[in-house]
């Protein structure tokens, strides 16, 4: 009999403590930065002379916060904003270096005074890898295969001497490299033939100097876009070592109104989960496709740009794309970052957009202040499961029904750490009722639990500059041992972590 039908109706979950070895990559706890609004500027660059605390221009604030939540990679320039970056303007003496339009992001002046040795430093006080976009869509091959030599070559020539005479001796290590982004739309307007063909030329020329490996990103598909993964795979395969995918989670369904942040009801949020539960059957059909040609699973699925993308704040730029984040967005990321690791197998990096002030954001901030928003929250409780094992879990649970449409009420996922700890992350999803979970432990004797959780009063409650503190990680006292099962009761609409040892 399998696990699933041993089981009966009512919440049991299932925890086999006797994993198969899939590790669950520390990636898919990735992040995606753009210059984009106030993400860059103002976000992480204030410049060396603001008043707000920083360590060369790079806020302290903001990098304590994400050292905290283990950020392990973080990608840049962009999104839309990559194919139209030309590194050389972001290089030398910021004084001396051109201005140019963001044209994709409210026509802005770009001053690059936040360019490659900003970014390569930025990573390095975050203590995560680089991931760099590079420009497919208007720059040169030539120019792609030079931003490579620039940061990673160690001997002599005219780049890394370039990069030397800019201060920096010693090459970076970058391992994450996008070859295009969105090559299907804002990255050019492509169809998947010709980006295949265009991905073989740029990526032959980004070259492994000395003992830096390059890993280099496909651009993926737009959501359901199954003949581009299916093209790209075909055609670019063991060329490249992973493929992108992006899905964005719209509220309401329609980019034009994509509803509020703040403001909605509960049947706007029931359909915003239901959207984001989409991401299960994106991942899957795509891994199946990527598992045709590539039974072993050495190219990686990127999800590289996710997350909610509402209306942006009142009174804010349109083109900045600022929105505030509530307990809703949490619960959203949750679920997520749940479906990510069970697809740990064939995922193995996933960069949520775009950590500071812009879409689903970890953190905002206004001028000298910063607070930490319900999402944040979410990475801080699942960094546990950062480069851990994943275990596979069975679960029969109710559903949550709303306008005679229903959804599972609970998501879950467990993994063992290092020093052998097992953690569950489960989400209620149901903003009304609480569930009760029966979970079974086998392959494994607990005798101590604890646990954190996450909730707030209301499904639209969120963290402000005046109340930083509405929503936020409390102890969790709603799990017990007994008689060799753990017993648990998920409060309404949280996120909650169980630690067993
Ligand atoms: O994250 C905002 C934008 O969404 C990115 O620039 C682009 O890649 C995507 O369309």
């Amino acid at each position: 009999m399998g696990l699933t039908s041993q089981l009966t109706a009512q919440n049991k979950l299932v925890v086999n403590a006797d994993p198969v070895k899939t590790t669950i990559s520390r990636h898919i706890y990735g992040h995606f930065s753009e210059h984009l609004g106030h993400c860059i500027y103002g976000g992480y660059w204030v410049g060396e002379d603001s008043p707000v605390p920083n360590t060369r221009g790079i806020r302290n604030d903001v990098v304590k916060a994400l050292k905290e939540i283990q950020i392990p990679n973080l990608r840049w320039p962009g999104g839309c904003f990559a194919d139209e970056y030309h590194w050389m303007d972001g290089i030398g003496p910021r004084a001396q270096r051109p201005k140019m339009v963001n044209t994709h992001w409210g026509g802005v002046v770009e001053d690059n005074s936040f360019g490659t040795h900003e970014f390569l430093d930025l990573c390095e006080q975050l203590g995560c890898e680089p991931y760099i976009s590079g420009n497919l869509g208007s720059g040169s091959v030539e120019e792609m295969s030079k931003w490579v030599e620039y940061i990673t070559f160690d001997g002599e020539s005219p780049m890394a001497n370039l990069r030397r005479q800019n201060g920096r001796n010693e090459p970076w290590k970058v391992k994450f490299w996008g070859v295009g982004n969105e090559s299907w739309g804002c990255g050019g307007n492509m169809t998947p033939d010709h980006y295949a063909d265009l991905y073989r030329r740029y990526a032959t020329y980004c070259r492994n100097y000395g003992d830096n490996r390059l890993y280099k990103i496909a651009c993926g598909a737009n959501e359901a876009d199954y003949n581009w993964t299916e093209t790209v795979m075909k055609n670019v395969g063991g060329r490249m070592q992973g493929l992108s995918l992006h899905y964005y989670t719209i509220p309401t369904g329609n980019w034009g109104n994509k509803g509020s942040a703040t403001r909605f009801d509960e049947s706007e949020y029931f359909n915003t989960l239901a959207r984001t539960l989409f991401m299960e059957e994106l991942l899957t059909k795509h891994s199946t496709i990527m598992d045709r040609y590539d039974p072993q699973k050495r190219i990686g699925l990127i999800t590289d740009e996710w997350g909610i993308w509402t209306n942006v704040e009142p009174g804010t730029n349109p083109g900045f794309l600022y929105q505030q984040n509530t307990l809703r967005d949490a619960i959203l990321a949750a679920v997520n970052l749940n479906i990510f690791n069970a697809h740990a197998d064939r995922v193995k990096m996933a960069n949520i957009a775009q950590t500071v002030n812009v879409l689903q954001a970890l953190i905002l901030t206004e001028n000298e202040k910063m607070l930490l928003t319900p999402t944040y929250w979410v990475y801080h409780l699942y960094k546990v499961h950062q480069d851990a094992t994943l275990l596979p879990l069975s679960l029969a649970c109710n559903k949550y029904e709303l306008n005679g449409k229903q959804l599972d009420a609970i998501s879950a996922s467990a993994s063992k750490d290092n020093s052998g700890k097992i953690h569950i992350t489960l989400v209620n999803i149901d903003p009304n009722k609480t569930q009760q979970i029966e979970t079974e432990l086998r392959g494994t004797t607990a005798t101590k639990v604890s646990g954190k959780i996450l909730t707030a009063g209301k499904i639209n409650d969120y963290n402000s500059f005046d109340n930083p503190n509405t929503v936020e990680v409390t102890d969790f006292k709603g799990a017990k041992l007994s008689g060799g099962k753990l017993n648990i009761a998920l409060p309404a609409k949280s996120v909650v972590l169980i630690e067993i040892e």
